[in-house]
């Protein structure tokens, strides 16, 4: 389950995921998260591996600003996070070992990032100790590819078309998308599961290559395809998505994850 893919950014690339990816695809993740987490005013809320933050900025508007960290390994991630909302605690640090003391938050949520980490198990036993007694943890992943309708195409059609690299980085996303492998994890991390579900997340395109700029241009998929193999995959994408392409063009994208939540 551990990969090697950190989905690293640089200050560009991290702009572009904050105003192209992330409203695209994670914010309806983002408000999902937060309700499952059952995040009240009160709380304090650590946001793991917060990208640009978006999880934090929804937990927020119930919470606080000033209750909120987010924490990730990123520093450009962390530029736009607090170019974007100011108010929140933004820090530099490693899932593996949070730079925070035992018990400091009442909830910890973790979206989209768990399968990034070198070791899953080690970074849900951090989360374990920085939550409070009775404190719960969240997490969301990706299913796996194989429950991914459009995802699983998509995919196919890259590793047509593209490298190794590319391969790499696109096979990572999926990694801890099996629930029998989470429900593992979570219990050898010693947390109790509230609950597990599946929840279908929609993205939406304007058109099929808009779903693919965003797709290579907001993520570290952009420096691993040549201009060939990007203008390949672009012209493949148009019949790969034609079942999720309405009859404008518009592109309505699925994305199938794992919800889990878990009390310490
Ligand atoms: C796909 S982004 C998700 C970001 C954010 N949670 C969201 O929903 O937009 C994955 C994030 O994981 C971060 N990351 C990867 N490995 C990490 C690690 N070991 N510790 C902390 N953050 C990490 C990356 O820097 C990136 O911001």
């Amino acid at each position: 389950m551990s990969t090697s893919e950190a989905f690293q950014l640089d200050l560009a690339a991290a702009e572009a995921y904050e105003k192209r990816f992330v409203p695209a695809m994670f914010a309806e993740w983002a408000e999902v998260m937060v309700a499952e987490a059952g995040v009240r005013p009160g709380q304090r809320i650590l946001d793991v591996a917060c990208g640009t933050g978006i999880v934090a900025r929804r937990a927020a508007e119930i919470a606080g600003a000033s209750s909120v960290t987010g924490v990730d390994i990123n520093e450009a991630m962390l530029t736009i996070a607090a170019r974007v909302q100011p108010g929140i605690t933004w820090l530099p640090g490693d899932a593996a070992a949070l730079p925070f003391p035992d018990a400091e938050f009442d909830s910890v949520l973790c979206q989209m990032a768990l399968m990034f980490f070198p070791d899953p198990l080690a970074a849900v036993r951090e989360m374990r100790r920085v939550a409070s007694d009775g404190g719960t943890i969240s997490v969301v992943v990706p299913a796996q590819l194989k429950d991914q309708p459009a995802y699983g195409p998509f995919v196919d059609l890259v590793g047509r078309h593209a490298g190794a690299e590319a391969m790499s980085l696109l096979d990572a996303y999926w990694a801890c998308g099996d629930s029998e492998r989470m429900l593992r994890l979570f219990n050898e991390a010693e947390l109790t599961i509230k609950s597990l579900r599946t929840h279908i997340g929609t993205a939406r395109y304007a058109s099929a290559d808009e779903f693919v700029a965003v797709e290579v241009e907001s993520t570290p998929l952009m420096d691993r395809v040549s201009q060939k193999q990007y203008a390949r995959v672009r012209e493949g994408a148009t019949e790969v998505l034609r079942p999720f392409t309405d009859q404008h063009g518009a592109v309505a994208v699925p994305l199938h994850g794992l919800l889990i939540v878990a009390r310490r």
